[in-house]
């Protein structure tokens, strides 16, 4: 038996939609709300917003079974007994995560709900951030109906369906156990292990565990870096250590560093916090700081090759900010495609999904001069240099010879080391990775 009514405000975006359609799954009823109107008629229409694997056919069943449905109103809430909240937390110039869509949905939740009403932050938030929603709303008089309860959001793109159902952990915060068991119940979590604990726990283990993977990450790229000096292959290191279960296997592949929509902000977001506590977070601070380094290393990499990139026709292969997924929101894939045409080069840009400037959220002038081709072989043809940058499973298994025979220079700077040094010289391929 499922709840009466579940509402997810956000419910178009990454998180909203999959949280909304896989709890409608589980039988309850669900409705997702959401401002953007284009997003609702393409969804009615069958047109999802975004790829992820398996996300369609849970809301064609989902809608069409009557469990799921979209409105743009607020009202349709009113007597939802848990509304999810996951609507965007982008970082602002300072570092800062913006919550106004976060404070102007739970306040507006709290003007038309009329039963007591649990209102759950999925979004990744500061800590304190349900505290200081609670005493805003308690000022506001708006506090009658609503509790507030923290339960963040692990999924990774791409595989946001199954990380759904096979979650590591379920992780609820709250004031009242009572209610936190009540939310963690909600998925029926099967030998799932359930953190059930305070509102500033639940929202700094997001943070602190999206701030522990990118660490992974710029450590192994500043390894990276001393390989490359020693001779050393990065790759061997990691394996290496990576099997001892201590350390393991995840997050510790060198390359052109992380970037998307989460990693980058939320460290950001947890430095933010450590300066309003004036302490000095100089671990991650320099974990951004390696980070930022890779992006500039891997175009110098080229610049070395060519000698100048003044004039030089360079194949971008990967656009989204990693393989299965057309998400290129804060993929560092752009800034670097940005830096190749501030030194005089000449894009043309391959991703198996994205496939326009405009698909990629960007205005032409943001992008001066990029031509998509979307067979990466025609994309190679007469260039100076491929360039990878998302690790798509399509570029693993390319034909080298016939990449070979497009290329005008065969170059190849890999940031994603996707290849083996030996055989691409065999065939007559000059590669160039990270830290190998
Ligand atoms: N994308 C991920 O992989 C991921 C993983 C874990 C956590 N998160 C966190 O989840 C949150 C949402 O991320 P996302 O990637 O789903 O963002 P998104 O931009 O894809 O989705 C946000 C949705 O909220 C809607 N929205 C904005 N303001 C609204 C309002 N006032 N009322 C109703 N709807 C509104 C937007 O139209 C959009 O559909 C962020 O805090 C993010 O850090 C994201």
């Amino acid at each position: 038996m499922g709840y009466t009514k579940i509402g997810v405000i956000g419910g178009c975006g990454h998180i909203g939609l999959i949280q909304a359609a896989c709890l409608a799954k589980l039988n309850h009823k669900v409705i997702a709300y959401d401002i953007d109107k284009n997003k609702i008629e393409g969804i009615k229409k069958g047109t999802l917003p975004f790829k992820e694997d398996g996300l369609e056919e849970v809301v064609l069943e989902t809608v069409n079974n009557g469990l799921l449905s979209f409105t743009m109103e607020m009202r349709d809430l009113q007597d939802a007994e848990i509304v999810f909240i996951c609507v965007g937390t982008p970082s602002l110039s300072n570092g800062e995560a913006d919550l106004s869509q976060i404070y102007s949905s739970v306040e507006a939740l709290a003007q038309k709900v009329r039963t007591p009403c649990l209102a759950v932050i999925k979004s990744t938030v500061p800590a304190g951030t349900s505290r200081r929603l609670t005493a805003y709303l308690e000022e506001r008089k708006l506090s009658k109906h609503i509790t507030m309860v923290s339960n963040p959001e692990f999924l990774k793109e791409g595989t946001g369906v199954k990380d759904f159902w096979e979650p590591a952990r379920i992780v609820v915060g709250s004031q009242n156990e009572e209610n936190s068991k009540k939310i963690a119940d909600l998925y029926k979590p099967k030998d799932v292990p359930v953190v059930l604990t305070s509102w500033e726990n639940a929202e700094l283990i997001k943070l602190v565990s999206n701030a522990f993977l990118s660490s992974k990450i710029s450590f192994i790229n500043e390894i990276s870096l001393l390989c490359e000096k020693v001779g050393a292959d990065v790759r061997i290191i990691s394996r290496g250590i990576g099997l001892d279960p201590r350390i393991n296997l995840h997050f510790i592949e060198a390359g052109v560093g992380f970037s998307g929509p989460c990693l980058e902000k939320d460290l950001k977001s947890l430095i933010k916090q450590y300066e309003e506590a004036h302490i000095n977070a100089r671990i991650l601070k320099s974990v951004l700081d390696v980070n930022e380094g890779q992006r500039q290393a891997i175009v110098e990499k080229l610049e070395a090759q060519l000698g100048t990139l003044q004039g030089k026709d360079i194949a971008v292969f990967g656009m989204a900010f990693k393989q299965e997924t057309d998400d290129v929101r804060q993929s560092h894939n752009l800034p670097i495609v940005k830096n190749l045409i501030s030194k005089g080069a000449k894009v043309t840009a391959t991703d198996p999904w994205v496939k326009s400037t405009e698909q990629a959220g960007l205005s032409q002038e943001e992008l001066p001069g990029v031509e998509w081709i979307a067979s990466p072989y025609d994309a190679a043809e007469a260039k100076d240099a491929v360039l990878i940058l998302t690790a798509w499973k399509e570029y693993r298994e390319l034909d080298i010879q016939r990449l070979k025979q497009s290329l005008r220079n065969p170059l190849i700077v890999d940031g994603r080391n996707l290849f083996n040094v030996e055989e691409m010289k065999k065939f007559g391929i000059n590669y160039i990775g990270v830290g190998i």
